[in-house]
């Protein structure tokens, strides 16, 4: 793993808070950025001082118009743009505003407080606070839909693989896209499914998360869906949440990978279907409320955010992969030949 990216590949603890905030409209940003940089590198290194087994961490992410109005190096994140709404037939991953993304992760709920406190005293006079979602560890992992999420992750040396950019891209190596989505569920209509249609929701066993059988495996099941190709994973963080006075039970979909394409290939088989029509019978039960895309730089990179443009020498060498890990050739390019991607 790079040391020098945020913390995007630690497991989840048992506590979280998302944050979206959105900068206002004709007020400078710049030094405020700079100083939010500044503490997310300082609650960090403060957070593993004084609780080393305590999980705590922060992790910002940056959106493509912020990227653009803060004038950050070009050319921007190959794959760093406005999130484009994917619609099938029946359901729609809706696209929502979002400038920075704070995934503030912790085992003591009181850190992840002190951490938000903090970095609303910065953001408040220049932004705008649009999500704010506190997630938890539900039982031995399960989302609040009863079913254990997350096994089929990349463990150990593959989250590095498949959660951050490699030599594909030197300029931005280390960073990795963050693509969030908050689900509400009709949790009413799900728990009313005869256990073994739940299970064929999911493609898996409900109380021992065993995956199920390709000959019995629903072919509308999220685990048919989402899979994309044992070459093409991504490092999700997702956690439930429920809010009894709003009656908002749902799961903060949370993914960090090495290449936007991957998730966005997962999406289209999901709501559009594969093949078409034919999409992730979950959505049934789940409705994603926002879908936004960032870019999660490394921490050299928040440690000086206004370098400027990068150096002529990453950007004229280097011999680059396409995005696509799953091609049998790596597909060379030059990043000469980029555009900003505006
Ligand atoms: C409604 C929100 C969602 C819930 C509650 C959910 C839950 C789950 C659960 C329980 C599993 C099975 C266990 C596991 O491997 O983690 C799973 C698998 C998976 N999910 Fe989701 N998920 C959601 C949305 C998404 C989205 C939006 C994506 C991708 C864009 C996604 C990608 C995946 C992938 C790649 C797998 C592993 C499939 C496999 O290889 O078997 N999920 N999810």
């Amino acid at each position: 793993m790079s040391t020098d990216a945020q913390n995007v590949l630690d497991y989840h603890g048992s506590n979280a808070i998302f944050l979206v905030w959105k900068f206002k409209e004709g007020v400078a940003i710049n030094d405020a950025f700079a100083n939010i940089c500044a503490l997310v590198i300082n609650l960090n290194n403060s957070a593993a001082i004084r609780f080393p087994d305590g999980g705590a961490s922060c992790v910002m992410g940056i959106g493509h118009d912020a990227w653009l109005r803060l004038q950050l190096r070009r050319p921007l994140p190959r794959e760093l743009a406005v999130f484009e709404p994917v619609s099938g037939k029946k359901h729609q991953a809706v696209s929502t505003p979002g400038d920075l993304h704070f995934h503030i992760r912790g085992n003591e709920k009181s850190i992840c407080y002190d951490m938000t406190n903090a970095l609303s005293a910065l953001l408040q006079p220049v932004a705008d606070c649009l999500e704010e979602v506190h997630g938890f560890r539900y039982w031995d992992g399960r989302s609040i839909l009863g079913f254990v999420d997350g096994t089929e992750n990349p463990q150990g040396e593959k989250r590095a693989f498949f959660g951050l950019i490699g030599d594909e891209d030197p300029a931005y190596k280390g960073g990795s896209y963050l693509f969030v989505q908050k689900y509400i569920h009709d949790l009413k209509a799900f728990n009313a499914l005869p256990l073994h249609d739940q299970e064929n929701v999911f493609g898996r066993s409900k109380q021992n998360d065993i995956e199920m059988s390709d000959d019995i495996k629903p072919s509308n099941s999220h685990s048919a869906l989402a899979n994309v190709g044992d070459d093409l994973k991504i490092v999700r963080d997702n956690l439930p949440f429920g809010n009894m006075s709003t009656n908002e039970m749902g799961t903060y979909f949370i993914a960090y990978a090495s290449t936007f394409s991957t998730v966005k290939k997962m999406l289209d088989k999901m709501f559009i279907g594969s093949p078409e029509g034919n999409y992730d019978r979950l959505l049934d039960f789940s409705t994603p409320k926002t879908g936004t895309l960032f870019f999660v730089p490394t921490l050299s990179f928040l440690e000086n955010p206004d370098a400027g443009d990068t150096p002529a020498e990453v950007t004229a060498q280097a011999p680059v992969e396409t995005t696509d890990k799953s091609a049998g050739s790596l597909h060379i390019g030059n990043l000469k030949n980029e555009t900003d991607h505006e």
